[in-house]
Order: C-alpha cells, then sequence, then structure tokens
C-alpha cells in the first residue's frame, strides 16, 4: 500500500472496527452445509466484482451490491472490504457512511452556526467514486430521511456511480413490492417498507444482492467460542 493508498483510505472514513476486514480473513466454514454455501457464494461475488471493477470498455463498473441478512453475518465486514480493496488496487475515491450517523450529522448542520452545511456533507457522498451507504433502511423513514437517501442515490443512479449497501430488511423481487403487506411470520420487515417504490426500484437497477439471510450472527458465535475455523 503506497502513499496515495493510504490517503485515500483514510479519506475514506472507515471506522476503526472494520479497517482490518479483508476478503482474506473472510471465514466461510460452518456447520450447515447452506450456510457455508452462502458464505462462500457471497465471498466469491465479491471477488469477481473486486476483480472485475475496471470494465473491458474503459470506465469502471455501473453497478454496486446490495448486502442482506440479519445483524451479524458479515455484510459490514465484506462490503468494507470491497470498498478497501478497490482503493488498494485501483485507488479509487471511495466513502464509507454508516447511514444512521449521516442522519445524526445532517441534523447537526441545521443548527445556526454550524460548521458544515447539508451539502458540504452530501456532495462529497454524491460525488465519491464508490460509496458503501451501511444499514439502509435502518432509519425511521421520515419524509426528510426518504428526500436525502433519494438524492444521495438517485443522483449517483443517474451519474452511473456504483454503490454497495447493507441491509437488514428483507428483499423483494420488484414485482412483490408495492405490496409487501404485513410482516410475514418469523422474516424480517421488507425493505419496500422503509424505503419509497422509486427507491427501492432504483436499487434494484444499481445493485446486484448479495445473500446472508440464512448466515448465523458471528458476534454471538465469538460469545460462545464456536468461532469458524
Ligand atoms: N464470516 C466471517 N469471517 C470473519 N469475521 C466475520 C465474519 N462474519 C462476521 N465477522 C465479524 O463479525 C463482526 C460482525 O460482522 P458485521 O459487522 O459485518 O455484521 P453485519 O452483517 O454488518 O451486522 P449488522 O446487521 O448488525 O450491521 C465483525 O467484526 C466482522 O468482522
Ligand atoms: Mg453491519
Amino acid at each position: 500500500v503506497d502513499d496515495l493508498a493510504s490517503r485515500l483510505l483514510v479519506a475514506a472514513g472507515i471506522p476503526l472496527r472494520y479497517r482490518s476486514c479483508r476478503l482474506d480473513n473472510f471465514k466461510v466454514s460452518a456447520p450447515e452445509p447452506a450456510v457455508r454455501g452462502q458464505l462462500a457464494a457471497a465471498l466469491a461475488e465479491c471477488r469477481a466484482y473486486a476483480d472485475g471493477f475496471l470494465e473491458a470498455r474503459g470506465g469502471v463498473k455501473e453497478w454496486g451490491l446490495l448486502f442482506v441478512g440479519p445483524p451479524g453475518g458479515g455484510k459490514t465486514h465484506l462490503a468494507a472490504a470491497v470498498l478497501m480493496g478497490l482503493i488498494e488496487r485501483y485507488r479509487v475515491r471511495g466513502r464509507f457512511v454508516e447511514l444512521t450517523s449521516l442522519f445524526r450529522q445532517l441534523q447537526n448542520s441545521f443548527d445556526p452556526g454550524a460548521p458544515v452545511s447539508q451539502r458540504e456533507i452530501l456532495d462529497p457522498l454524491v460525488e465519491a467514486e464508490v460509496l458503501l451507504l451501511d444499514e439502509l433502511g435502518a432509519q425511521n423513514p421520515t419524509p426528510w430521511v426518504q428526500d436525502v437517501l433519494y438524492l444521495i442515490i438517485n443522483t449517483r443512479y443517474a451519474e452511473r456511480r456504483p454503490t454497495l449497501f447493507t441491509t437488514n430488511y428483507r428483499l423483494d423481487e420488484p414485482a412483490a413490492t408495492g405490496r409487501a403487506g404485513p410482516e410475514r411470520q418469523g422474516s424480517p420487515a421488507a425493505l419496500s417498507q422503509r424505503l419509497s417504490p422509486m427507491l427501492v426500484s432504483r436499487l434494484w437497477e444499481m445493485a446486484r444482492p448479495v445473500r446472508l439471510e440464512a448466515v448465523e450472527d458471528y458476534r454471538r458465535e465469538l460469545k460462545m467460542h464456536r468461532v469458524r475455523a
């Protein structure tokens, strides 16, 4: 990692907890074959994405990845690993954004005398060559939250800039969105209940789903000393 890459890594704003996350230290062993399969497939998707990031016809990928699954399944680990890998390999300007803290920061920017304006916070995110939006849907979807998400995501969509997303919410096939209805027994609420139909439809075009839905909470496994080998 050279000087430029380390500066870009710092500028990406990756939280300390995730700075050592790499595709190479993501473990794919689990007792159940179905879980193992999902972990291996997710890792393979990430590798393929990073390996193919530079398009043959010039430019970079115009689509991103959407990591879906319950808490502790490794979504942020993989997304951060992809982001850091792209920065190190291709020297892209990348940014990590945890959405709940972004909204808190934006709220503070409304105070009179606040050091930065909403635009100064949002412009670099809209313009980043690769953006990671962590915890999509976790925020109470007030009209303001929806507007901000729409501004960021739709501008990136229009400019064909790749975005990585993570979410705990269920991903419905496009045909099912809009009539998601009440929560299914035992399954998480649908992303379409947290985001406007316009945004959900953009997401399908902008990002390929990486499913970690069957994966257990790695944090709990660590606590129980049943760490995957
Ligand atoms: N397969 C794995 N191999 C190695 N470390 C893992 C794996 N899965 C998760 N971890 C580690 O476990 C912790 C929790 O993972 P992570 O934060 O990526 O989960 P998450 O799916 O983003 O959860 P949440 O929905 O709560 O944000 C992190 O420290 C991560 O590095
Ligand atoms: Mg996470």
